[in-house]
């Protein structure tokens, strides 16, 4: 049967095959007959002989018959079974669009070779052809890329393309599968204290601190010149209690068990400042969206422990939008009265008893993060605390709540501009609120990246701020944003200035394990193997916080290993706190370094393209110089010592993670 249908298709795509721009030898093989639904594109579908919104092909005025319309980011992989002489097309910026904004760059790319690119081309500019020889090759990939400047209105047609073939003919196919290789390996016998290695505080706050450690269990821990009003819990390593004077306390942590004893130094800063490493912990939005509720969250915090993550250093399990009442609903478990008669914010009915979900997480040693926006309802339309600062952020200190991520959403309504002066108002004013408060409330600004939040983020009061739109808005796209947000964003405008102990640039979330797909449906990440390493070596690289926001209860060995890699979160939790950047790129390998407490720097090599690439990392670039030992971090193990650069061949859109310490 499926030969059968092969051949019809075949005789189908060759019959159909373009006669007036047909080249001298060879037949021809249009494009749009392949299986476009193997184009992978940022927005709509790919359609034959159609633009992306289904209206005829037309570029600069001139309508083409044949072609395929795609959106920015596209791409197809194609085999050619080395028996195409030539592609030919006209390609360009799609005129069917209002806004006329698009600009995007076409490329050809043959078994890891650049074969064709047309430049940055925008809307309306007249069709470049092509013509590109393909002997040898075996396979294809046809990209469009947004130019670098966000892939809104990038509809991108590939007019009149067509194939010249002595053979087969070329086929649509997906790229090549990736292993999901559990690189991280298991923890050993012996203690090891992971994570943070200093904490911030204000006097008269209460404190909580889970050592993470692993090791066999059971174990034993101590804390030794703890300051006077903190004790710590022997069997379950959590430090509890208030300091009232502030200093800087050098303790020494000490965990042993039946295989030994292991110490570390562990600095507790009491003064002003929280959030002296980038935040740990899990969100609910990416995976439960709408649908949080009170089990939910125990649940995760269960997993949290059970899993192992609270021994990595994870801490927070924060609820995202949804816990709330909607205006006006109907539905009688979101519906109802939004405040009390005091004013105080009621949760709906999903959370009934927010004070002992918080004591449930504080149980567990870990804690609890909540979410509103400062406009008048939040982004999914639940009651919002414009108006109300004072008494929402009381009733958050009340319910025990450790995190607060405040989302701008329709604070559009009552900003009026969004002037430097408009965007920072509402921040500064709940910044200013929490500084007032008896608790430690962590504040994580989400207004995807307005007005260079980034350099102001701080100074109102953030932890940390979101620097883009949401990672994952579109399932499909999260791949693109990763690359777009999390490299070039953070590349463009030098966010690694602006991050440091007490606020952090925030890329979003881990979007790793099972999320959903915004279609009702829990499904594993789109990203593929390579590209979650990638997701996560980038997030350490950056000091981004490491909060996860897939399905706690549905981890398996392959993504704990990404998450729970102690060596690779012992550079995201390094003190010194200098977020990394990109020291090197050619078309689509980068190379990235972070400079280390200790003086050793962790290194990224990473490669975006198609195809596996060698990545240099040169001492110059780093900044180094003299005989270093390489580490690979994901593996943990010693590469070997080098004098002046290391290469490696890094996988498609994955990484190579390293650490070079000074060699004597
Ligand atoms: C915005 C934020 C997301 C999430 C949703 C909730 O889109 O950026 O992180 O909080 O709102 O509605």
């Amino acid at each position: 049967m499926k030969l059968f249908a092969l051949c019809v298709s075949l005789l189908l795509a060759i019959s159909n095959a373009p006669s007036s721009a047909a080249p001298q030898s060879g037949k021809s093989v249009w494009l749009s007959s392949l299986d476009l639904s193997r184009m992978h594109q940022g927005w709509g579908k790919a359609h034959a002989d159609k633009s992306v919104t289904e209206k005829a092909i037309t570029i600069a005025g001139k309508t083409y018959n044949h072609g395929v319309g795609t959106h920015a980011a596209s791409k197809i992989w194609i085999d050619l079974h080395g028996q195409a002489a030539r592609f030919l097309a006209s390609v360009g910026v799609d005129d069917n669009t209002k806004e006329r904004k698009g600009s995007v760059e076409f490329r050809i790319i043959g078994d890891g070779k650049n074969l064709w690119r047309s430049g940055i081309m925008k809307s309306g500019e007249a069709a470049k052809s092509l013509d590109v020889d393909l002997r040898d090759v075996n396979k294809l990939v046809l990209l469009v890329t947004d130019a670098g400047d966000g892939q809104d209105f990038d509809h991108a047609d590939w007019a009149d393309a067509q194939f010249v073939v002595s053979g087969s003919i070329p086929v649509a196919i997906d790229p090549p599968a990736e292993p999901r290789t559990v690189l991280t390996p298991q923890p050993g016998l012996q203690p090891r204290i992971n994570g943070a290695r200093v904490f911030g505080m204000r006097p008269g706050s209460p404190f909580l601190f889970t050592i993470p450690a692993t090791g066999e269990k059971p174990r034993h821990y101590e804390v030794e010149k703890l300051p006077e009003g903190l004790n710590v819990d022997p069997m379950s390593g959590q430090i509890t209690g208030t300091i009232r004077q502030a200093g800087v306390y050098e303790t020494i942590v000490k965990v042993s068990n039946a295989h030994g004893t292991t110490s570390r130094p562990f600095k507790i800063v009491c003064g002003d400042k929280l959030a002296l490493t980038p935040h740990m912990g899990w969100n609910s939005w990416y995976v439960w969206e709408t649908h949080v509720s009170d089990k939910i969250m125990r649940d995760a915090a269960d997993a949290m422990v059970k899993t192992g993550m609270v021994d990595h250093g994870y801490m927070y399990v924060n609820i995202d939008d949804c816990w709330a009442r909607v205006p006006g609903s109907k539905d009688s478990t979101l519906g109802g009265d939004l405040r009390d008669q005091q004013g105080r914010i009621l949760p709906n009915k999903r959370f009934p008893d927010m004070k002992s979900l918080t004591d449930y997480i504080h149980s567990k040693g870990l804690k609890a993060g909540i979410y509103i926006s400062p406009g008048p309802t939040t982004c999914a339309g639940y009651t919002g605390s414009y108006g109300h600062e004072e008494t929402d952020v009381k009733q958050f200190v009340d319910w025990g709540y450790d995190f607060l991520k405040y989302d701008w959403c329709s604070y559009d309504k009552v900003a009026g501009s969004r002037s430097r002066e408009s965007l920072e108002k509402p921040y500064k004013l709940i910044g200013d609120i929490l500084r007032d408060q008896k608790r430690d409330i962590v504040l994580n600004l989400c207004q995807y990246g307005m007005g260079n939040v980034w350099e102001w983020g701080k100074a109102v009061g953030g932890n940390s701020w979101r620097t883009a739109g949401d990672l994952g808005g579109s399932f499909e796209g999260i791949a693109t944003a990763l690359f777009r947000d999390g490299f070039d964003v953070y590349s463009n405008n030098k966010l690694h200035l602006y991050g440091g102990p007490g606020g952090w640039n925030d890329p979003d979330y881990l979007l790793l394990g099972y999320l959903s797909n915004w279609n009702g449906q829990t499904v594993p990440t789109p990203l593929s193997p390579n590209e979650q390493y990638t997701h996560v070596t980038l997030w350490a690289l950056v000091a981004a916080p490491l909060i996860f926001s897939g399905d706690m209860t549905r981890l398996d060995d392959f993504t704990l290993g990404l998450l729970t890699n102690d060596e690779v979160i012992d550079v995201d939790q390094d003190p010194l706190g200098k977020p990394g950047y990109r020291v090197w790129r050619n078309e689509d390998q980068e190379v990235w370094v972070r400079e280390l407490e200790d003086g050793s720097k962790a290194v990224g090599l990473f490669n975006r393209g198609e195809f596996e690439a060698s990545v240099t990392a040169k001492w110059s670039d780093l900044g180094v110089t003299g005989k270093q030992r390489v580490r690979d971090l994901w593996r943990q193990q010693d590469i070997g010592v080098f004098h002046a650069e290391y290469t490696a061949k890094v996988p498609r859109h994955g990484t190579i993670f390293l650490r070079c310490f000074p060699s004597r």
